[in-house]
């Protein structure tokens, strides 16, 4: 017989195993047996409906949209926090409380994540999830509770009876849960979801969002549920704001456990210090190593760990004086789009560049900026004399990601894209299903640069002292026609090419210079097959492919008849690159560069260099999870990359290694069971020495 007591017990159950599944990453039943759970509840649900209980898993996806947000009074006031822009600022930011209270001389810090989020607010009445508001002006917010339904991390439970059982496992919390907790909490939407969601609205032709904290404000901020619920959106909770009808803890190390304890996703990078130098320095390993959280994080806060003596210290203004949020430099700043330049690149694409009053993102002057293609300044409704949002993060070149709306005067112009190319004249093409527009000029004197200055590049034939300048002046001169040319350059034609001004001083004797470059070339003419294949810029042939090629062929005259099905033997030759090596023999005006180099001796018929070659971890794919010892997750992914391997981002069974560090995911659980080999980052690097 069902009984209310037993489909209470299945809401319990469920509860627990969402929470397990969505919040602590760990679950302990396999998704078909949850699946055959929740199904047995909607069965149960629907014989009788007025069983339904507000916590029971069914009742997560929202059902209507509502047409305005009702108002919240906040049971107390929802504080922000003052901002220190360095050491010395949160030093003298301790400087002030000490003097306010001496105890601030013994206190101890905690060091917690700045989620650049939405803050929320959650109500629990005797452990169900009753209400959910935004932050508002911190004394009234808006109320949002069903679209936080909907947010999985959020539980619609929490526990306010310990069974025995739950009291053990929590013996530090010797606490009675209150009967009505308000808690508070940042809700966001992951980086990778974010660039993912923004990925589906762009092919779905709808607006995307600047940002990964617009676009969770935006997905909590609607007034339809589903929409939210179909958002990837989390959250972190780090306060209580308010409870009754028991006790909490009055630390706020303590609060992260309890609130962990009692099912919250809680953050795992929080620490505490005993001295404020100690918190500043953890501080700032998170400064470099913020491209490895998983969410954009604007700082770090550090907080008093002493709740009491923090509160007692009182605010000015909105701003608790028991914490300050200490700011990682700004990565996105606004600026003036002055104008689009285009570029042509080396196949022949026309991409175009911000030209931008310039501006300092994180210690560096920024006055160009990628605008990807001539699509994205169309949707993007970018135009010249707009205010821009810049960003610019870790090794990623600045780019504009879109105009500040609100900031227009009314004088900006809609962009047009050129219908020639800006270098040659000739008519631009655009191919069906491609976004890029090409210049499909061979002639085009860009590209020939662009051709050349990948020919002579470090990874390719290395010819030392042949930089941009000489290299359009040569082109220029009419001296080099394509790249074949330069081993048949003579003294005569650099001097006549090259002027005064080029060389690298003054002073340099004429002929220093041509002569330098000669022995330069002459060197280069004696580079191995791998190299002159990489340098000649086919299509999806990079160092390491190239390498491969070499050693398969052997000299140029194999690979130059070689089918795609020949080329596809070789392992990390897939469909695509062998079409393209194809298309690039088949081209009549590279045929002519092969004859030429022929003539000229650059006849490479010795393979590979493997010595400079970094090839030793090659058809190796690696997974990274937790926090390494002393790389982030950048520095390993580029040991691994530059060294052949591959890095991917889920375990699975054609997984070389998992590397592991401290608070791994459930990818070390997933490794284990398909029993991948795991490895730390000594073994790593021990891998290529
Ligand atoms: S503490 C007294 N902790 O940052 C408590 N805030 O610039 C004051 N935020 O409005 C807030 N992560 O929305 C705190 N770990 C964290 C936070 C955090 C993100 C947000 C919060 C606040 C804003 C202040």
């Amino acid at each position: 017989m069902e009984t209310k007591t037993n489909y209470q017990q299945l809401v319990r159950e469920l509860n627990y195993h969402f929470n397990l599944y969505h919040v602590q990453d760990a679950p302990v039943i396999s998704d078909a047996e949850y699946d055959k759970l929740y199904n047995e509840l909607k069965r149960i649900e629907s014989a009788h409906p007025d069983w339904v209980t507000p916590d029971s898993p069914s009742q997560r996806a929202g059902p209507k949209a509502a047409d305005r947000f009702d108002k919240v009074r906040h049971p107390a006031p929802i504080l922000s926090l003052a901002n220190a822009f360095g050491a010395e600022d949160a030093r003298a930011w301790l400087e002030r409380v000490t003097k306010i209270d001496d105890r601030v001389e013994k206190a101890k810090f905690i060091v917690e994540p700045k989620i650049d989020g939405l803050s929320v607010v959650l109500h629990y009445r005797d452990g169900v999830f009753v209400q959910g508001a935004t932050r508002g002006d911190g004394d009234v917010g808006e109320d949002i509770t069903g679209n936080l339904r909907t947010v999985r991390a959020i539980p619609l439970r929490i526990p306010v009876q310990m069974s025995k059982v739950e009291s053990q496992k929590s013996a530090t919390f010797d606490l009675r849960p209150p009967t009505y907790l308000v808690v508070r909490g940042e809700a966001y939407i992951p980086i990778k979801d974010f660039e993912e969601l923004n990925r589906k609205l762009e092919e779905a032709g709808e607006k995307t969002y600047m940002n990964p904290r617009n676009s969770a404000a935006g997905s909590l901020r609607q007034l339809d549920p589903k929409l939210t619920a179909s958002r990837p959106i989390t959250l972190l909770v780090y306060q209580i704001i308010h409870a009754e009808g028991g006790t909490v803890p009055t630390s706020q190390w303590e609060i992260l456990q309890y609130l962990k304890s009692l099912g919250f996703p809680v953050t795992d990078v929080a620490r505490r210090f005993d001295d404020l130098e100690s918190a500043i320095a953890y501080t700032e390993t998170w400064d470099k190593k913020r491209d490895d959280l998983p969410y954009e994080a604007d700082g770090m806060v550090i907080k008093i760990d002493d709740l009491t003596l923090a509160a007692e210290l009182g605010f000015v203004g909105k701003d608790p004086r028991g914490a300050i949020a200490f700011k990682f430099p700004a990565r996105e700043v606004t600026t003036t789009l002055l104008g689009i330049d285009v570029e042509v690149g080396r196949t022949g694409v026309l991409t175009p560049k911000a030209v931008l009053e310039a501006v300092e993102i994180n210690g560096v002057i920024v006055k160009n900026a990628t605008l990807h293609n001539f699509d994205y300044i169309s949707e993007k409704d970018i135009r010249v004399g707009d205010r821009v949002l810049v960003k610019r993060a870790g090794e990623v070149i600045p780019y504009v990601i879109g105009p500040v709306v609100d900031a227009r005067a009314g004088k900006e112009k809609t962009y047009q894209p050129p219908s020639v190319c800006p270098a040659c004249g000739q008519a631009v093409e655009h191919f069906e299903g491609e976004v890029a527009w090409y210049c499909v000029n061979a002639a085009c004197p860009a590209q020939l640069v662009r051709n050349v200055e990948h020919f002579v590049s470090r990874g390719a034939m290395d010819i030392v002292g042949m930089g941009t300048k000489i290299v359009e002046k040569l082109i220029e001169a009419g001296k080099v026609r394509d790249v074949a040319d330069i081993f048949t350059l003579t003294r005569e034609d650099i001097l006549e090419s090259v002027t005064k001004k080029d060389r690298k001083t003054e002073k340099e004797p004429p002929g220093k210079l041509a002569d330098n470059l000669l022995a330069a070339i002459a060197e280069s003419a004696k580079k191995p097959l791998n190299r002159l294949i990489a340098a000649l810029g086919i299509h999806g042939v990079g160092e390491v492919s190239a390498a491969d090629l070499a050693g398969h062929f052997g000299n140029l005259d194999a690979l130059s008849t070689a089918s795609p099905d020949d080329l596809q033997q070789i392992e990390g030759i897939g469909p695509n690159i062998a079409e393209g090596i194809v298309d690039w023999f088949g081209r009549e005006a590279n045929q002519k560069i092969l004859k030429k180099l022929k003539a000229a001796g650059v006849w490479p018929t010795f393979n590979v260099e493997r010595s400079t070659l970094n090839v030793s971890l090659a058809g190796q794919t690696f997974v990274i999870t937790g926090t390494l010892p002393t790389w982030s997750r950048d520095d390993a992914k580029e040991f691994i990359e530059s060294n052949g391997g591959k890095v991917t981002d889920s375990v699975s069974k054609k997984t070389s290694y998992l590397v592991l560090g401290e608070n791994p995911g459930s990818k070390l659980e997933k490794a284990k069971s398909l029993g991948v080999k795991i490895i730390g980052e000594e073994e790593l690097r021990n891998l290529v020495a």
